[in-house]
């Protein structure tokens, strides 16, 4: 689960060699703890084999013993251990406790601890020794043995180690959990990256910029940028050469053209070749509004330099573009008007929102069946101004909409054009910081064409001072 994830593999890297140190150092706690509890309990079974030792003496030309309550209070625990002893005189004389309390191999005056198992298999831990009583010259070698269970012996072990264990278990987690938060934490300028890259439309290529970045992720940053910067070049290259090009065009194009008209304007009795040099008019006139729209294009497509828009007033722009295209109206009988709010300016450039503008009304003059109407609205909502160009024509179709912003995309064959308005159009509004919507009209047959562009940032107060 963790194999794609940086922050499972960092946990990995972390948990496995802590894991091991845990391990490693819980064994060495739990012999520290062993040792520890068996000196403890050799202690108490070394002293309580002395008390009872201490205690053999003779009595009417014997040895014997009372062994004394003290010699087992020793082993009181809340454990309830239970406590062993075997004393015997020579000649393996019970003098006192149980007689088959098993006795090391060899039982000498130094004690000797050792561990064993009773007759019913239950191990204890035990100490033996030797002692010699004298007494006017006779000789008695005393064997004093002493085992307990290792009740209370086990649970000072695990009382020993239990702090132990713990704090190095909560190491474990905490260090798990903290690499995890920190991790987390420390990825966000990652995650910033990812959200600015994600976010960004094609166009866009402005480098990344992300504040308080790790000295570790500068380089791809860095690396993307460069990326970035160089498909930027490439862009601006190709625009500049469709640019160019269509600069290039031009000028052969409008010759070609004024020689072709002059032809035309010549006497001309042989039909067949008028027919040839009207054909060559119409195809010159096409090629002309192409290479005027790449230009158009390259130009929308490129932004604005140092990203400064100038003030347009809406309301003298459309104005303008209605009045060049009044003449075309009236040719196609179309009733061509404009309901537009005072005041509105937007910030952009003011030949490609003429252009844009231009395109939309164009179309919907071209495509809406004489007797038709094409209405120019400018609305302010927000800090948006809204430009509706709305007609009665045919419309788009739903499925044709989605194409329509294509290069060269046309949905109609029978009138001219190049495909390249639309496209043209939506350029234009983003590079404005807007947008463009294609809507059916609510009266059901016709086409509403609705930008939205930013409005110039003083409009406020130029709408405020047209009320005055
Ligand atoms: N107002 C409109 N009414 C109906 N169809 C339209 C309208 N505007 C555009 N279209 C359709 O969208 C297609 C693409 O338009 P555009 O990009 O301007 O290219 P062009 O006008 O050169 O064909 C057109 O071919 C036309 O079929
Ligand atoms: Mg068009």
């Amino acid at each position: 689960m963790f194999s794609g994830s940086l922050r499972g593999r960092l946990l990995w890297w972390l948990l496995l060699p802590l894991a091991a140190f845990v391990s490693i150092s819980g064994v060495i706690s739990y012999r520290f703890a062993q040792t520890n509890a068996d000196l403890v309990q050799d202690n108490a079974l070394l002293s309580s084999m002395r008390i009872i030792g201490e205690d053999v003496d003779w009595a009417n030309g014997t040895v014997s013993i009372q062994v004394p309550p003290a010699a087992l209070e020793l082993f009181e625990s809340p454990e309830q251990d239970s406590v062993f002893y075997r004393v015997e005189a020579s000649g393996h004389r019970l003098l006192a406790g149980m007689p088959d309390l098993p006795l090391p191999p060899h039982v000498g005056d130094s004690p000797k601890l050792y561990v064993t198992h009773l007759a019913d298999g239950r191990a204890v831990r035990a100490v033996a020794y030797m002692r010699q009583l004298y007494d006017s010259g006779r000789n008695e070698e005393v064997v004093v043995a002493v085992a307990k269970t290792e009740r209370s012996r086990d649970a000072m072990v695990w009382r020993l180690l239990r702090p132990q264990l713990f704090g190095e278990v909560l190491t474990l987690v905490l260090a798990m959990v903290f690499v995890y938060l920190g991790l987390t934490f420390e990825l966000r300028p990652l995650m910033k990256v990812k959200d600015d890259v994600a976010d960004r439309n094609p166009s866009e290529l402005e480098p990344i910029r992300v504040t308080r970045l790790h000295v570790e992720l500068r380089p791809i940053v860095d690396a993307i940028n460069q990326c970035i910067a160089r498909m930027g070049q490439q862009a601006a290259t190709q625009r500049q050469f469709i640019s160019d090009a269509a600069h290039q065009l031009r000028t052969p194009l409008a010759l070609l053209l004024a020689q072709i008209q002059f032809a035309r304007q010549r006497d001309n009795r042989d039909v067949p070749l008028a027919e040839a040099l009207a054909g060559m008019h119409k195809s010159s006139r096409k090629l002309t509004t192409l290479t005027n729209k790449l230009l158009l294009l390259a130009q929308a497509e490129s932004p604005a330099p140092s990203g400064e828009h100038e003030r347009v007033d809406l309301s003298a722009l459309i104005a303008g573009v209605l009045e060049e295209l009044i003449a075309f109206a009236q040719s196609r009988e179309i009733d061509l008007g404009a309901e537009l709010e005072d005041g509105l300016s937007v910030a952009g450039d003011e030949a490609l929102t003429a252009a844009l503008v231009t395109n939309l009304v164009d179309n919907a003059l071209r495509y809406t069946q004489p007797g038709g109407r094409v209405t120019v609205q400018t609305q302010r909502r927000d800090d948006m101004a809204v430009v509706r160009v709305i007609d009665n024509g045919p419309g788009i179709s739903a499925q044709a909409r989605e194409r329509v912003f294509e290069r060269f995309y046309r949905a109609s064959s029978h009138a001219e054009g190049t495909g390249l308005g639309l496209p043209i159009v939506r350029e234009i509004a983003h590079r404005q910081g807007g947008t463009i919507r294609l809507e059916s009209n609510e009266e059901g047959a016709g086409l509403v064409a609705t930008v939205e562009m930013r409005l110039w940032a003083g409009a406020t107060r130029d709408v405020a001072q047209s009320v005055e």
